[in-house]
């Protein structure tokens, strides 16, 4: 439709001049061309029969016969089909000579006024005629004028002809050139939009040379500045998108990342198979990564790889070592990596649990490094590259990688997935660079690290230590405005996403109301309807302060004896990394603890403290988190620790009252807990009474702001954020052209790679 318009306007315009303009030009122009013709020939034809007509005036006899033959003579001369009608003037001025087709209006000349030089025009009904007089002389003796009338009538003929001609020849012409507009017009527009579609997937290096520089650089800019507004706009909603559920993960996955493939590895696998005596029996894992990832994918389906760790795991698998989960209900696949016992004892106890995390935990436990635990962990890193490269069904997904399990991953895939987008999460701190230096292999650890797209902690304090450490071991440039950190020519975007957990958690579906709970804890627990209960929740590990918990509750029944026989405290310590010595003397020693406490101040059926080392399920722990009226949160150090969120979570009834260290991530969230420092024992035994005697409107004030901070920074935005990210970079890497794949390190910013 447009390409016609195009074509036809230039060309009514062409035809509109020619009828209007040019042609009346043209008959003006031809019709005195014309009359000079006819002019010159009216002399001719007078000078021609000048002779025979002088010496027929000259004859002698009766003048009729005369008149007779004169006209006779003059009828012979009209049969030139140009002339029309012949007269004679005498020396008086009469016609004394004519032939009958003579117009009235041929008059001769006055008397004594000249013929003119050129002829008149005379319009009359038979057509347009033009009349010449010449004179005729004999020997210098005018004898009269000789009238020529010639019709005009060929010359509107050939007038009308060339107005046709004319107008075809323009329309011909202005066809041609409206045409040759068009496909001109067409072929640049062609090549714009090629240029324009080639920057915009990232092709900008294969336009020559020449475009690329002058005519689509401005473009680029623009396109440039309209994605950072469109950019902009993504991070509006993602502040200002309240409701972060499901939906909303599916919809960025969706529309954002035009549903692209995501893949997460992470050491521990969300569902384990294990026997059991009656058969095979399905655990989900004390793991705060995995309650947190695992709603994650649910939402978005994928590739979870991981670990299997279960003695039934393999029994489970298909062929390729896959299998859809949940069991219940399937919704994304869990791809299992098996390793040797050896490759286990390296890699996990080793080299990830007892030298890295108590490298990155301030709990005063001495890290060890060995070689052959370094080897293992590159080599175990190496098969979960090799397994990300079977998964990927593209030649760049988006992989999440999970924790410190997997320091060199990121740059082993980035070495074979160039394309993909890779964001790392630390679950856990990570300490200054005094303390990190401590490790043989930083330098190593730094570099596969930042072969991520984005690298991530949960709280800024982490993310800066992060950037010092960089400075300080590596040739990289920091970038501290806009947090990122450039090794090699590539980029690694190091940002804050504090994790969270799903809302509203699935595990509350199902389970009796709070007052149900707590009468059924008690029941349980055989103590009274009334007795006060505090709940522990932890991995049986010594970052958790379970030793400087107990503390707190051997101190305020010292300080407050009333409590004895009133107040229990239930700690539920799962099992964890169990073959590592450190673990071992810690469930010793948190056991002794608890026997000797009780015997201290143990009453008949009312321990101060229950405690139960082994596996719950997910459901169990909710259900004690709503019969309990305190949750105590003693961590040394902990990157987010999401027990104090899930305690808040499963408070629907808005009471409890949650104590909470300073020195886990979610102090710096959760501010309406009691904020404790678990070293100070006085602080804690005082938080701990505080919270038993608090009025049930104070708990209700604090609960509620709690609970709104948890549901709308819930996991779904955590996840969100971090994919809102990476669909960004991933935009900017295609304009850029850039032929890397897009690395980050922690998420949020907008450093330009
Ligand atoms: C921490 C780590 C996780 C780990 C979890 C349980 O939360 O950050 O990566 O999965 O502890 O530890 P485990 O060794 O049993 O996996």
């Amino acid at each position: 439709m447009r390409l016609s318009l195009r074509f036809l306007i230039p060309l009514a315009i062409a035809l509109g001049l020619i009828a209007y303009v040019v042609a009346p030009l043209v008959d003006q122009l031809t019709l005195r061309w014309f009359v000079r013709d006819v002019d010159i020939r009216a002399k001719l034809i007078a000078t021609a029969v000048q002779e025979p007509l002088v010496e027929l005036l000259g004859q002698k006899g009766r003048d009729e016969a005369r008149v007779l033959r004169v006209e006779a003579f003059f009828n012979r001369i009209l049969q030139d089909e140009r002339l029309f009608a012949i007269g004679f003037c005498d020396n008086h001025r009469a016609l004394v000579y004519r032939t009958p087709t003579l117009p009235q209006n041929a008059v001769c000349p006055p008397a004594g006024v000249e013929p003119e030089k050129t002829g008149r025009i005379l319009v009359e009904p038979s057509g347009t005629l033009h009349v010449a007089a010449s004179p005729l002389e004999v020997d210098g003796q005018r004898l009269g004028e000789l009238l020529i009338v010639h019709d005009m009538s060929f010359i509107q003929r050939r007038s009308a002809d060339t107005r046709t001609y004319l107008i075809y020849l323009f329309a011909a012409i202005g066809a041609v050139v409206a045409l040759i507009t068009v496909v001109i017009a067409e072929i640049s527009w062609r090549g714009w939009v090629a240029g324009i579609k080639a920057l915009i997937r990232g092709q900008a290096m294969a336009l020559a040379p020449e475009t690329r520089a002058r005519e689509l650089q401005p473009i680029a800019r623009d396109l440039a500045a309209l994605v950072r507004d469109l950019e902009a706009e993504r991070r509006t909603r993602d502040e200002s998108q309240v409701s972060w559920g499901p939906e909303s993960l599916r919809a960025i996955l969706h529309e954002d990342l035009k549903g692209e493939e995501i893949l997460i590895v992470s050491n521990r696998e969300p569902y384990i198979h294990v026997r059991a005596s009656g058969g095979i029996q399905v655990q989900r894992p004390a793991s705060g990564l995995v309650t947190a990832l695992e709603p994650v994918m649910r939402a978005c389906s994928g590739t979870w790889i991981a670990h299997g760790s279960g003695n039934a795991d393999r029994d489970v698998v298909d062929s390729s070592d896959r299998i859809q989960v949940p069991p219940e209900s399937p919704a994304y696949r869990l791809r299992r990596v098996w390793l040797s016992k050896a490759e286990e004892e390296g890699y996990y106890y080793g080299f990830a649990n007892e030298g890295l995390w108590p490298l990155c935990h301030i709990a005063h436990t001495r890290p060890v490094f060995r070689a052959t635990d370094w080897e293992q962990y590159r080599t175990v890193n190496r098969r979960f590259a090799d397994a990300v490269v079977q998964e990927s069904r593209t030649s760049n997904p988006i992989v999440l990688v999970q924790d410190y399990h997997f320091a060199l991953l990121p740059r082993m895939i980035r070495e074979k997935l160039p394309g993909a987008t890779i964001i790392t999460f630390w679950h856990i701190p990570w300490p200054n660079p005094e303390a990190f230096g401590l490790c043989p292999w930083r330098g190593e650890l730094l570099e596969g690290l930042l072969g991520s797209s984005i690298l991530g902690f949960h709280t800024q304090f982490h993310c800066n230590n992060f950037l010092d450490t960089v400075g300080r071991y590596l040739e990289a440039r920091v970038d501290r405005e806009t947090s990122s950190i450039s090794l090699g020519g590539e980029a690694t975007e190091v940002h804050r996403y504090p994790i969270s957990i799903e809302w509203p958690p699935a595990m509350l579906a199902g389970l009796p109301d709070v007052a149900q709970c707590g009468a059924d804890l008690r029941r349980e627990l055989g103590v009274p309807l009334e007795t006060k209960v505090g709940i522990g929740v932890d991995r049986l590990d010594y970052t958790k302060g379970i030793l400087e918990r107990f503390a707190a509750i051997e101190r305020l029944l010292e300080l407050e004896p009333h409590w004895v026989g009133h107040f229990t405290f239930v700690q539920v310590a799962a099992p964890s990394r169990s073959s590592i010595e450190e673990y071992q003397s810690l469930d010793a020693r948190v056991r002794a603890a608890a026997q000797r406490i009780n015997n201290r101040f143990g009453s008949p059926g009312c321990p101060p403290i229950t405690l139960r080392i082994e596996h719950h399920d997910a459901r169990r722990v909710y259900a004690l988190y709503r019969g309990a009226d305190v949750c105590f949160v003693s961590s040394l150090h902990d990157g987010m620790n999401l027990v104090a969120k899930e305690y808040v979570a499963a408070r629907d009834d808005e009471r409890g009252v949650l104590i909470l260290s300073q020195f886990a991530g979610a102090s710096r969230e959760l501010m309406e807990a009691l904020i404790v420092n678990p070293y100070d024992t006085e602080q804690c035994a005082a938080a701990l009474r505080l919270a038993l005697s608090m009025n049930p409107a104070e708990q209700r004030d604090r609960m509620r702001s709690m609970r709104s901070l948890v549901q709308e920074f819930n996991v779904y935005r955590w996840a969100g954020r971090m994919l809102l990210d990476a669909s960004r970079m991933r935009h900017r890497r295609r304009l850029a052209g850039a032929r890397r794949g897009v690395r980050v390190i922690g998420l949020r910013g907008s450093a330009e790679r």
